[in-house]
């Protein structure tokens, strides 16, 4: 909020989450990739253009429309966040064995691993070169707030490396299970609301808090992930359902049914993260049957509530009109019932 000349409190304008989303697509839609490679720049095309929720860019507007409103001017900001969220999807896919994504087949699939790695590689660069060259604000202000982003990409790498090591571990915990979701998803998402808060210039300690809030949130935004890789429904998800537990992914769900089965329900989900020749359908529904006789869905969805309740209390101390954090409240309420 800005004072006016005459001492009195200026209201900035409050975005709405899709006029928001929309400033968000139309600035990617703009950017012009090469013609050349058309093997390099047609995957990131591709990838760009099955849309997805975007929900990184659209956090890092809300963020800083709670203390300014020119959301404009960090345009460029927030397509680099989703720029390199794509970057992480087109790596992720190959290295989760995944066929589909937003309803379509992978790049990896329809251009080889080669491309998904070469094609995710540039869109890294792309995401830094947008952070930087096309940043409008001070200087101080934008190191900041590369800080944040660097830190943040670099989590993202260890946290993708303890998810492929669990892969072949049995006996990984609930707190290392958190603390890994907390690297790969929640930084992102934490990340794209500090940025926000920084390139505002708001203070530290708000911009920590939103930090805290995205961080919270990420981890029940993770957790729905995992849900809906068992439980959801394939047209509306965009992804093959039980992907993770054909990869014997260590998820929530898995390391409580462990802990929750009895004698002969452990032997069997053990059984079948041990072999090695099975049908999936056959694996995906034995493992499902298990997770429905020990009711995991609930448990999982009862730890989402919490997560998403903590989410909720770091934002409810940030120091800003309560109804400016409303847009903020809304989409988490909107992630945590998410379909896809
Ligand atoms: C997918 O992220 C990767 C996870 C962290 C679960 P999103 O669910 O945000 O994917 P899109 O961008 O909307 O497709
Ligand atoms: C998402 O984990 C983490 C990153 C992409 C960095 P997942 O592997 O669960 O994401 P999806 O399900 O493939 O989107
Ligand atoms: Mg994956
Ligand atoms: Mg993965
Ligand atoms: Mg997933």
């Amino acid at each position: 909020m800005l004072a006016d000349s005459f001492g009195e409190k200026k209201q900035n304008r409050m975005y709405s989450q899709d006029l928001l989303l929309n400033k968000v697509n139309e600035a990617l839609n703009k950017i012009a990739y090469p013609a050349q490679p058309e093997n390099l720049y047609a995957p990131i095309r591709y990838e760009l253009s099955l849309g997805g929720k975007r929900i990184r860019p659209v956090l890092m507007l809300m963020a800083y429309n709670l203390f300014r409103d020119d959301v404009d001017s960090i345009l460029s900001n927030a397509i680099a966040l989703e720029t390199y969220h794509n970057f992480t999807l087109l790596h992720d896919d190959v290295m989760d064995r995944a066929e589909m994504r937003r309803g379509k087949p992978c790049v990896h699939k329809v251009w080889g691993d080669n491309a998904a790695i070469l094609s995710g590689d540039a869109m890294l660069i792309l995401a830094y070169r947008l952070m930087t060259e096309y940043n409008q604000k001070e200087p101080e202000v934008v190191s900041k707030a590369l800080k944040t982003f660097t830190e943040a990409t670099l989590g993202v790498c260890d946290g993708q490396q303890y998810d492929i090591e669990y892969e072949t571990r049995n006996d990984v915990t609930e707190a290392e299970y958190m603390e890994m979701i907390r690297l790969k998803t929640s930084l992102l998402l934490a990340c794209a609301l500090k940025i926000g808060a920084q390139l505002a210039d708001a203070s530290d300690s708000d911009a920590d808090l939103l930090y805290q809030f995205g961080e919270k949130m990420g981890l029940a935004f993770q957790l729905q992930d995992d849900l809906l890789d068992v439980y959801g429904d394939p047209a509306v998800f965009g992804k093959k359902i039980g992907g993770d537990i054909l990869c014997n992914k260590k998820t929530y769900m898995l390391i409580n049914a462990l802990q929750m089965a009895n004698e002969q329900q452990r032997v069997e989900l053990n059984q079948w993260i041990e072999r090695k020749e099975f049908d999936a359908n056959e694996k995906i529904q034995a493992v499902r049957a298990i997770y429905d006789a020990v009711g995991i869905r609930q448990v999982c969805e009862a730890k989402i509530e919490e997560l998403f309740a903590e989410s909720l209390r770091a934002l409810d101390l940030v120091d800003v009109e309560s109804e400016k954090k409303q847009g903020l409240r809304d989409f988490a309420h909107q992630l945590m019932h998410r379909k896809y």
